[in-house]
C-alpha cells in the first residue's frame, strides 16, 4: 500500500514502476486532486481519462455520477488552485506567456501570413483551456450542429438534440453588480441549473457601450441588435456573456471538480501525470484495443489501467499527439520515425481548422477606456485592490462588452465565384469583437478595438509529429489564409467595420484610426491582413468524427475512434468543422453528449 501525504513530494517514489500497476483501486476516500502518483491508491480503473481540460473534467464529472465506475484523470499540467491569473478575469493576458501554465507552441511559419508563425497557447493547468481562455460564452448557430448532424449522419448532434445539454452546462448567474439586465439577454434560452457559471459582465464601460448599442439603431440593416446571440441565431450585434461568475472566473476545474463532486469516492485526478501513448494492444474481432496507458512523471513511468475505456480529452494538439505515438495515424509517416505502425488512420491531425483573428484600432475622445487602467500604475492597483475587496470593478470581466456576428453578402460571394463556406443561412462568417481599448493605443491617449475573426475558414492545417519521442512538441501548421476566400472575408470585414464607425454616434468620439486602412486597395488589404492576423485559438477537427461508413475521419459519431474498441476521444479535437463562434461552449456540450454516450455504453 501506497502511503499518500498530503502535500506535494518531491522525493523520488521508492517503489513505483511495474508494481503499482498490479494495485487493484481501492475503495476509501482520498477525496482531491493528486500531486503524487505515491498518493493514488492504485492504477486500475474502470475509465481513465487523459486530460483535465475542458472536456475532460465535464466527463469525469459525469461518470462518477454512477458510483460503480472508478475514473482517473491524468492531467500533465498543474493545479489551479490560487492562480490569481487564471481566477481574475481581468488578467488572463499573463497567463498565455511562457509559463508553467502553459505547453509553449507555436505554429511553423506560414506561407498565408508572409512566413510568420504564430503564437497557439495550450493550458497546462487544470480545466484546460477554460482556465486561460477568454471566458466569451458562444454557442454558435443551429446549422453549425446541425451540419454537424448532416456529416456525421448522426441526428444526435443536431442543435435541438443538444440543446438539453448546453442547459446541463450552464449555469445562468447574474452579473457581478446586479445591474437590470432586461433588454441584455434573452432568459428562456438560458439554464440556471447547469454545472459552469455564465453571466453578462458588470456595467463597467457605459459610454462606449451607448455607442455601440447606438449604431445598431442608426444602422439596423447591417447591424441589427441581437438580444441574445447564444439563442442559435446569432446574426447581430448584442452584449458579451462570458464564463464567470461572482466576478471569478468559471473553468470545468472550479465547476465539474467543485467542492461538491470532487469528494466523490470513484473520483481521482492526478496532476504532473503526462501521457506518452498508449499501451497494451491487443485485438478484439480483428479491432485494435489497449489495455492502458503509459504516463510520465518526475522522470519515471507509469501504466494507468482501463477496464471498460480509455477517453482522450488532450485537446486538439494532445490528442492527435498521443494518437500518433500510439501507432495510430497515416502508416507511411509513422513508418518513416520508426513508431510501429497499429492501425492506418490517415485523418489522424489533418484537417486541423483555427480562425484567423486581427484587429483594427481608433483613439478616441473619453477617458472611460482600458487605457485608463492599463496604463495607469495607480488606477490599476486601485481595480486589483476593489477585486480582491470584492470581486468587483473592472476586473471582475475581460475588456470586451459586444459581438457582432455578420455574413458576407450573397451577391458579393457570387461575383467572386466563392462557394458560402458557413453552415446555412444562421451562421454568420465574421465576428467584430468590441473592446474598450486597444493593445496598439499609443501611451497617453485612449482607444478602442475592434477584433475580426473569419469564422469559417476554408483553409486547413495539420498537427503532425517530425520525432518519435512522445515528449517533443508535435509540428502544429494552422494553415491560415491559404485559401482566397479566407482573405476575402477578411477584407470584407473591414469594410463593414469602417461602414460602422461612420455612423453618427460615432463622430464626437472617435478621434483618429491607429493604423489607417480607410483607402487602401484590396491587396494592400490582403498584405494588412496577412502580416497582422494572428489566432483566435480555436483549433478544431484533428481528430474528426464523420459517418460510421466514411473513408475519412477519426470517430465514428458515438466518438469512438474507427477501427478500435474500448477507445473514444472527447474533447475539441473531434469537431467536424469550427463552429461559427469561440469553441469553448461547444466543447461542453460535445463532452457532455460524449459522456452520455459512454454511459449508454456500460450502463
Ligand atoms: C488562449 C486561448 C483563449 C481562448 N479563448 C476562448 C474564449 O474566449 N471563448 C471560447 O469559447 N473559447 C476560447 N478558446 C478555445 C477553447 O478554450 C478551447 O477550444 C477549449 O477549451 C478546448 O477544450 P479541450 O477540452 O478540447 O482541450 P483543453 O481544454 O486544452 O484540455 C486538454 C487538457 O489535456 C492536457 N493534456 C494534453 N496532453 C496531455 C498528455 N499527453 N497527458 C496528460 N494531459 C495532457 C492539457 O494540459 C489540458 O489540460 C481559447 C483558447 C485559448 C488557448
Ligand atoms: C513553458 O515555458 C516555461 C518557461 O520557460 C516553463 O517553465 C514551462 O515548463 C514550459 N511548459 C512546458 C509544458 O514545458
Ligand atoms: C478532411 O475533411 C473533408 C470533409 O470536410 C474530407 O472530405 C477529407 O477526406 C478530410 N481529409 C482527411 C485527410 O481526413
Ligand atoms: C473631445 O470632446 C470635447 C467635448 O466633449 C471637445 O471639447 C473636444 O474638442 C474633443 N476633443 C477631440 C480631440 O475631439
Ligand atoms: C492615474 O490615476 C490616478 C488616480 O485616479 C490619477 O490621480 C492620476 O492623475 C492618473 N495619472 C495619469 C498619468 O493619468
Ligand atoms: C490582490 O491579491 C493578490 C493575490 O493575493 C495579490 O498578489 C495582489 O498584490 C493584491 N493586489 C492588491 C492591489 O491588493
Ligand atoms: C467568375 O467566373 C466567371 C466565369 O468563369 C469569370 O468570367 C469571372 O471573371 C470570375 N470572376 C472572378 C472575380 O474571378
Ligand atoms: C520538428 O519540427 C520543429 C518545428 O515544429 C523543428 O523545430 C524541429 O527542428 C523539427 N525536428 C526535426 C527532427 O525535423
Ligand atoms: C479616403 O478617401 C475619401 C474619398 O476620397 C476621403 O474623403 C477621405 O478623407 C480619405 N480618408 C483618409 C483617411 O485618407
Amino acid at each position: 500500500m501506497i502511503q499518500r501525504s498530503s502535500s506535494y513530494s518531491s522525493h523520488p517514489p521508492p517503489m513505483l514502476g511495474r508494481a503499482l500497476v498490479t494495485l487493484a483501486y481501492l475503495a476509501p476516500c482520498f477525496c482531491k486532486v493528486y500531486e503524487d502518483v505515491t498518493q493514488l491508491p492504485g492504477l486500475s480503473y474502470d475509465f481513465v481519462i487523459v486530460g483535465g481540460g475542458t472536456a475532460g473534467n465535464v466527463v469525469a464529472n459525469r461518470l462518477t455520477e454512477n458510483p460503480d465506475f472508478s475514473v482517473l484523470v491524468l492531467e500533465a499540467g498543474v493545479s489551479n488552485e490560487g492562480v490569481t491569473d487564471s481566477i481574475v478575469p481581468f488578467l488572463v493576458e499573463s497567463l498565455l506567456q511562457p509559463n508553467i501554465y502553459e505547453w509553449n507552441y507555436t505554429t511553423v511559419p506560414q506561407p498565408g501570413l508572409n512566413g510568420r508563425n504564430v503564437g497557439n497557447p495550450r493550458a497546462h493547468i487544470l480545466g484546460g483551456c477554460s482556465a486561460h481562455n477568454g471566458m466569451v460564452y458562444t454557442r454558435g448557430s443551429v446549422d453549425d450542429y446541425n451540419r454537424f448532424a448532416a456529416v456525421t449522419g448522426d441526428p444526435g448532434w443536431s442543435w435541438d438534440r443538444l440543446l438539453p445539454y448546453f442547459f446541463k452546462n450552464e449555469k445562468w448567474t447574474p452579473p457581478v453588480d446586479h445591474h437590470d439586465t432586461q433588454g441584455q439577454y434573452n432568459p428562456a434560452v438560458h439554464s440556471t441549473k447547469g454545472i459552469n457559471s455564465v453571466s453578462l459582465g458588470r456595467l463597467y464601460w457605459p459610454i462606449f457601450s451607448k455607442h455601440v448599442i447606438e449604431s445598431t439603431k442608426e444602422l439596423p440593416d447591417e447591424w441589427p441588435f441581437n438580444l441574445d446571440m447564444n439563442s442559435g441565431k446569432p446574426l447581430g450585434l448584442g452584449w458579451i456573456q462570458s464564463t464567470i461568475g461572482g466576478g471569478m472566473r468559471s473553468t470545468s476545474a472550479t465547476s465539474y471538480l467543485g467542492p461538491e463532486f470532487i469528494h466523490r469516492q470513484n473520483l481521482h485526478v492526478l496532476l504532473h501525470a503526462q501521457v506518452s501513448k498508449l499501451v497494451d494492444a491487443g485485438r478484439v474481432s480483428g479491432k485494435l484495443t489497449f489495455g492502458g496507458v503509459q504516463f510520465a512523471q518526475g522522470g519515471s513511468f507509469f501504466t494507468a489501467k482501463a477496464a471498460k475505456e480509455i477517453i482522450l480529452s488532450a485537446g486538439s494538439v494532445g490528442t492527435p499527439n498521443i494518437l500518433l505515438h500510439s501507432g495510430i495515424g497515416d502508416e507511411a509517416a509513422l513508418t518513416a520515425l520508426d513508431i510501429p505502425s497499429l492501425l492506418d488512420l490517415p485523418s489522424v491531425g489533418k484537417n486541423a481548422t483555427d480562425q484567423p483573428v486581427f484587429g483594427l484600432g481608433w483613439t478616441v475622445n473619453s477617458t472611460q477606456t482600458l487605457e485608463s487602467i492599463s496604463q495607469n500604475e495607480t488606477r490599476f492597483n486601485e481595480a486589483f485592490a476593489q477585486w480582491n475587496r470584492s470581486h468587483n470593478g473592472p476586473f471582475s470581466a475581460g475588456g470586451t462588452t459586444h459581438l457582432g456576428w455578420l455574413r458576407l453578402d450573397p451577391q458579393t460571394l457570387a461575383t467572386n465565384n466563392f462557394t458560402d463556406p458557413s453552415a446555412g443561412h444562421n451562421s454568420p462568417h465574421i465576428e467584430v469583437s468590441f473592446t474598450p481599448g486597444s493593445l496598439s493605443a499609443p501611451p497617453g491617449s485612449n482607444a478602442l478595438s475592434a477584433g475580426i475573426a473569419v469564422l469559417n475558414p476554408v483553409s486547413r492545417g495539420s498537427v503532425t509529429i517530425n520525432s518519435s519521442n512522445p515528449f517533443d512538441s508535435p509540428v502544429i501548421d494552422v494553415g491560415f489564409l491559404q485559401s482566397d476566400i479566407d482573405v476575402f472575408t477578411g477584407r470584407e470585414a473591414i469594410k463593414k467595420v469602417l461602414k460602422l464607425f461612420e455612423a453618427p454616434t460615432w463622430q464626437d468620439y472617435i478621434i483618429a484610426p491607429i493604423v489607417d486602412v480607410e483607402n487602401l486597395s484590396d491587396d494592400a488589404l490582403n498584405q494588412f491582413i496577412r502580416n497582422s492576423a494572428s489566432s483566435a485559438f480555436h483549433l478544431v477537427g484533428t481528430a474528426a468524427m464523420s459517418a460510421k461508413d466514411a473513408r475519412y475521419g477519426v470517430v465514428d459519431p458515438d466518438l469512438l475512434v474507427k477501427g478500435t474498441i474500448g477507445l473514444r476521444i472527447i474533447d475539441a479535437s473531434v469537431f467536424p468543422y469550427v463552429p461559427s463562434a469561440h469553441t469553448q461552449a461547444a466543447t461542453y456540450v460535445v463532452a457532455e453528449r460524449g459522456a452520455d454516450l459512454v454511459k449508454e455504453a456500460w450502463e
